[in-house]
C-alpha cells in the first residue's frame, strides 16, 4: 500500500455558518444546523423518512429525526451486502495468539442474524436489555449489533472491570441475558472470565441465561439450564433474519461512566441520531474512503470510542477494519506495527497513553516496519501533550500524515471538536475547533463566553443527534449532572476546562471536578476513594490524580487507618491496591498510597484536593487558609518525610 493524499478531502461541503465558536462570531443558525443535520441523516437507511429534525420542546431531552424508523443493524451491515459489497472485508481480526479471522460483509450479516436468532429463541423481546463482558474477539461485534437487529439495549461492561463493577452495571440495567466468554488472552496468558461473571450474577436474579463463547478453552464452572455455549445455541441457528425497523429514538445502548459520586452512570444513547453522527463523523474526520482504507481503532469494544470508531461508525460507512484482541506488546513492542504492516493499514486511531508507551519502547520499534501506508493519525481520551504529538506524527505518520486530535466524550456519543484533515495547520495539542454541524463555546462561571487567550468552562450550547438521552433510570442526575451548573443559558457542561489561543482554537486542559483521567479512561475520586473505605483497616481515604509521565493522570491515594491497625507501609499498600482492583477492577488501582493522620477539610468538612495534590506531584502546599484546621498539612508532610 502506498500512502494517499489525494482523498483526505471532506466528501461534504461544511455549511455556511458551522457555528464554530470563535470568540466574537455568533454561531449557525439554527435552521442551518438543522438543514445541516438532515442532509447527514441521507447517509443511512430509512424505512420511514423523520418528518423533524428536532425536537427540543423537552429540553434537556431531545428527540432527533422524530417520525423515522430504521434498523442501526440493517444499517451497518445488510445494506453493505445488498449493493455488493457481501465480499469487502469488515475486519481482518488478529488474535493474541497470532491466530487470524477474516470476516466479509457477507460473513458479517450471517453471523449477526444467527446471533439475533438464538437471542430470539431465549425469548428476548425489543426492549429487553443484555449485558456483554467479552474480550476483543468477533462475537463481541456481532453481539452488539445482534441487539441493535433486534431493538435489545446492549450495556457492554469493559473486560477489565471487576465482578462487583459488572453486578451493579446488571442489576442498574435489570438485564435479562449475559454474554460472556470462557476466559480472554491477556499478556500471553488465558485468565478466566465466566468464573468472574459467575461471581457477579451469583445475586442477579434477572439475569436468565449466560451464553457463553468459547474463546480459550480453559475449564469453567457452570449452571446447567441456566448457562449456554456460544457454539451450540448460535451456530445451530438459521442465517437468515429478516430486520423489523424501529423509531429513530429506540434505546440502542446503555453505557456506564464514572462520575463526581461512587455509582457509575448509565448513560443511554439511542438509534437514529447516534447512527448518523457516528457515520459523519468517523467518515469527515478520518476522510474514510471504504474503497482504499484500512482503518484500526486500538481501544475497547467496552467503551464509547469502541462502540462508535469500531462498530457503530465504521460499519455504517462499509469500511475495512483491523481489530486486535490483545495487548500492544504481546508477543513484542512492535506488534502493532507488525499489524499495521500486515494490512496496510491507513488509518489508525489511539490513545495518548500508548503514544507515550510507545515513546518509552523507543522510536527504533516502529522504524523496524513498514508504515508507509499511514494517512491520517487520530487521538482520543485526553489531552495530547504536543512531545507525543509531534513523536507520533514523525515516528508513526513518517512526519506526513495528519494528527487529528478528537475531543469528546460518552455523553456525547461520538466526536465533537477535532481539526478536519486538510483544513488549516494543526497545532500539536489542541482539538481545534468544533466540527460543522456542532456548536462549543468556553464560557466563565457565570456562562459568559470569554475572549481569546481565556481560559473557562467547555459548554455545548446546542443539541447534537448523537447526544446522550439520560441517564438509565435517573432523570434527574441527567439534569442535575449535566444542565444545572449552566442552567440560564440552557448549555450543557461537559466538566472539561477550555482555553481559547489567539486564533480562537480550543485548548482542552483537563476535567475540572472529582473525575481523573488515567490512561484515557474515566474515573471518579468518590468510587476509589469508597472502594478503599470498604476495606476493613481503612477509616477514611481522600484521592487525587497526580500527573503521570505514561497515564497522564495516576492514582494517589490518602488513606487513614483505624485505630489498632498494626501494618507496614509495604503491607498497607499491597492490600490496599489488591483490593481497589477488587471492587472496580485492575484500571482503577492507586499508583501510591500515603498513610497519614489526618486530611485536609474545609470548615465544611469537603476534602481539599488541590493541597492533596500538591503532595503527590511533589509541589510546594498551596493556601492553606481555608482549611479548618492549618497545621493538617505539616502533621501530612511531616508522617510522609518520616516513611511512617
Ligand atoms: C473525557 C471523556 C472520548 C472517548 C474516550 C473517553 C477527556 C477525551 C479528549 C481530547 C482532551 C479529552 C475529557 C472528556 N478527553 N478526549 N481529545 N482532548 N480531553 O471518554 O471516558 O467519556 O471521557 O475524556 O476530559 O470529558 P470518556
Amino acid at each position: 500500500m502506498s500512502p494517499r493524499s489525494d482523498h483526505r478531502v471532506r466528501s461534504d461541503s461544511p455549511p455556511t455558518a458551522a457555528g464554530e465558536a470563535v470568540p466574537g462570531q455568533p454561531g449557525q443558525a439554527g435552521d442551518d444546523r438543522l438543514a445541516f443535520w438532515a442532509r447527514q441523516a441521507e447517509r443511512l437507511h430509512w424505512d420511514t423518512e423523520w418528518t423533524t429534525v428536532l425536537d427540543w420542546s423537552d429540553a434537556p431531552f431531545a428527540r432527533w429525526f422524530v417520525g423515522g424508523r430504521l434498523n442501526v443493524a440493517y444499517n451497518c451491515v445488510d445494506r453493505h451486502v445488498e449493493a455488493g459489497h457481501g465480499d469487502q472485508v469488515a475486519f481482518h481480526w488478529e488474535g493474541e495468539p497470532g491466530d487470524t479471522r477474516t470476516i466479509t460483509y457477507a460473513d458479517l450479516r450471517r453471523e449477526v442474524c444467527k446471533t439475533a436468532n438464538a437471542l430470539l429463541s431465549l425469548g428476548l423481546t425489543a426492549g429487553d436489555r443484555v449485558a456483554i463482558q467479552l474480550p476483543m474477539i468477533p462475537e463481541a461485534v456481532f453481539a452488539m449489533l445482534a441487539c441493535a437487529r433486534l431493538g435489545l439495549p446492549h450495556s457492554v461492561v469493559f473486560g477489565g472491570f471487576s465482578p462487583a463493577a459488572l453486578q451493579s452495571r446488571i442489576e442498574d440495567a435489570e438485564a435479562r441475558l449475559l454474554i460472556t466468554s470462557d476466559g480472554q488472552y491477556r499478556r500471553g496468558r488465558a485468565e478466566p472470565m465466566k468464573a468472574g461473571t459467575d461471581e457477579a450474577t451469583r445475586n442477579t436474579p434477572c439475569v436468565e441465561h449466560v451464553l457463553v463463547v468459547r474463546r480459550t478453552g480453559i475449564d469453567v464452572p457452570w449452571t446447567d439450564g441456566r448457562d449456554l455455549w456460544w457454539h451450540e445455541l448460535v451456530d445451530a441457528q438459521s442465517d437468515q433474519h429478516t430486520p423489523e425497523d424501529f423509531d429513530a429514538e429506540h434505546p440502542l445502548f446503555i453505557l456506564y461512566t464514572s462520575g463526581t459520586t461512587g455509582r457509575p452512570k448509565g448513560i443511554l444513547h439511542t438509534s437514529g441520531g447516534y447512527l448518523t453522527q457516528a457515520a459523519y463523523t468517523h467518515g469527515t474526520v478520518f476522510g474514510l474512503d471504504p474503497e482504499a482504507d484500512v482503518y484500526w481503532c486500538t481501544a475497547d469494544i467496552g467503551w464509547i470510542t469502541g462502540h462508535s470508531y469500531i462498530v457503530y461508525g465504521p460499519l455504517a460507512n462499509r469500511t475495512t477494519s483491523v481489530m486486535y484482541e490483545g495487548t500492544p506488546n504481546t508477543p513484542h513492542e512492535g506488534r502493532h506495527f507488525e499489524i499495521i504492516e500486515k494490512y496496510g493499514v491507513t488509518v489508525y486511531y489511539t490513545a495518548p497513553t500508548l503514544i507515550r508507551t510507545f515513546m518509552k519502547w523507543g522510536e527504533d520499534v516502529p522504524a523496524r516496519y513498514d508504515l508507509s501506508s499511514i494517512g491520517v493519525l487520530g487521538s482520543v481520551g485526553e489531552p495530547i501533550n504536543p512531545e507525543a504529538w509531534r513523536w507520533y506524527r514523525k515516528h508513526i505518520g513518517g512526519d506526513r500524515a495528519p494528527v487529528v486530535d478528537t475531543w469528546w466524550q460518552t455523553e456525547t456519543g461520538t466526536i465533537m471538536i477535532a481539526p478536519l484533515p486538510g483544513g488549516p495547520a494543526a497545532k500539536p495539542g489542541s482539538a481545534q475547533t468544533p466540527l460543522p454541524g456542532i456548536s462549543a463555546k468556553v464560557v466563565d462561571d457565570q456562562g459568559r463566553q470569554v475572549g481569546k487567550g481565556e481560559s473557562g468552562y467547555l459548554v455545548l450550547d446546542q443539541p447534537w443527534p448523537s447526544m446522550l438521552r439520560g441517564v438509565w433510570g435517573d432523570d434527574d442526575r441527567y439534569r442535575e449532572t449535566y444542565w444545572s451548573r449552566f442552567a440560564a443559558q440552557g448549555h450543557y457542561f461537559a466538566g472539561d476546562g477550555a482555553r481559547y489561543d489567539e486564533d480562537g482554537d480550543i485548548w482542552l486542559l483537563g476535567r475540572v471536578d472529582d473525575v481523573m483521567n488515567v490512561s484515557g479512561h474515566r474515573i471518579s475520586t468518590a468510587e476509589v476513594e469508597s472502594a478503599l473505605v470498604s476495606h476493613p483497616a481503612v477509616a477514611e481515604a481522600a484521592v487525587v490524580g497526580a500527573s503521570d509521565a505514561t497515564t497522564g493522570q495516576a492514582i494517589v491515594a490518602f488513606v487513614i487507618l483505624r485505630g489498632g491497625t498494626v501494618w507496614s507501609a509495604g503491607d498497607v499498600s499491597g492490600a490496599l491496591r489488591e483490593h481497589v482492583a477488587q471492587e472496580i477492577g485492575p484500571i482503577a488501582k492507586p499508583r501510591q498510597i500515603m498513610v497519614v493522620p489526618e486530611l485536609p477539610k474545609t470548615r465544611s468538612g469537603k476534602i481539599m484536593r488541590r493541597l492533596l495534590r500538591d503532595v503527590a506531584e511533589n509541589r510546594e502546599v498551596g493556601d492553606v487558609t481555608t482549611l479548618a484546621d492549618a497545621s493538617v498539612m505539616d502533621l501530612i508532610n511531616a508522617g510522609l518525610a518520616d516513611g511512617s
